[in-house]
């Protein structure tokens, strides 16, 4: 348990939160979430209590989520060793079905029956709805080029549904999978897919919510977080190799999204109890913010 705070500092807190929910109501946030921030039970409940308080003052998550441990479990319970070539997954066949089994039938409606368990209301949307992909070009790994098989990459979103969701006051729950005009369903990255939702549909805010604090100059040094930076000042981040590895698409499908019209994207620590709280609703937040 956290130290236990007065009564004046608790009601602080809340006058605190008052000009971001007066700014926020209304508001649409697409919040990703993944990696293993999503492993554990009581993690996974803490952070969608904090989605259901979102929404009880009026601000319309679209939440999208990732797949993570419970995909490469299953694969190996089929007898399939999990392989991934510059951070995507190698999908075959077998695996394309194992991915569409665990994402859409458990995954996504217990993220949706949790919601709904707090009091929210929530409606799982199979990616593959809205989401249209075409398969990814062979990659290069080392000196040879692979096929990944069922991988794709989005080339266009169809929102109405989740439009309408959002209409009605339901928090759109999207799993990271993708059609192509033909019907052959692809694996995403699903923090490109949900860059380009929130670019879409103009969202206030993108939120990436995974496994590490946010933008850090040493990656091992907690204190080297960064809480603010510009677009522009991403570009040298990359360039000078700060941002590196798993964090790039991230960063760049935040640079597309703002690029699109949406006003800032965050970056927070889903392991760091109601760190989603805190960052919308503190004047420092927890995590790193990326302004326009
Ligand atoms: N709560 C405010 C917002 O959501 C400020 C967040 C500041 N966060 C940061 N990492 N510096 O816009």
């Amino acid at each position: 348990m956290a130290t236990p705070l007065s009564v004046t500092a608790r009601a602080e807190a809340l006058i605190e939160a008052l000009p971001y929910i007066q700014n926020f109501r209304g508001k649409l946030f697409v919040i990703k979430y993944g990696g293993s921030a999503m492993e554990d039970d009581h993690v996974i409940d803490r952070l969608l209590h904090d989605i259901v308080l979102l929404e009880a003052v009026g601000i319309n998550p679209v939440l999208i989520h990732g797949g993570g441990k419970a995909i490469s479990q299953r694969m190996r319970e089929a007898g399939q060793k999990p392989h991934f070539v510059n951070g995507l997954r190698v999908t075959d066949a077998e695996a394309i079905a194992i991915v569409e089994d665990v994402l859409d039938r458990v995954i996504n409606p217990d993220i949706t029956a949790r919601i709904i368990k707090f009091g929210g209301t929530a409606v799982g949307i199979p990616g593959k709805t809205c989401l249209v992909a075409r398969k990814l070009p062979l990659q290069d790994s080392g000196s040879t080029k692979v096929d990944l098989g069922f991988v794709g990459e989005v080339v266009d979103l169809r929102t109405q549904e989740i439009e309408d969701a959002v209409h009605r006051e339901v928090v759109p729950v999207i799993s990271p999978l993708a059609q192509d005009e033909t019907g052959v369903v692809y694996n995403i990255n699903a923090d490109i897919a949900a860059g380009s939702i929130a670019g879409r549909l103009k969202a206030a805010k993108m939120i990436y919510i995974s496994d590490v604090p946010g933008l850090m100059r040493d990656p091992d040094d907690r204190e080297s977080l960064i809480p603010s930076v510009t677009r522009a000042q991403i570009e040298k981040l990359v360039a000078d190799e700060v941002i590196t590895g798993g964090m790039i698409p991230k960063v760049e499908s935040a640079v597309h999204a703002l690029n699109e019209g949406v006003q800032k994207v965050h970056f927070i620590d889903g392991r760091t109890p109601h760190a989603l709280l805190v960052e919308v609703f503190s004047r420092k937040g927890i995590g790193t913010e990326i302004v326009a």
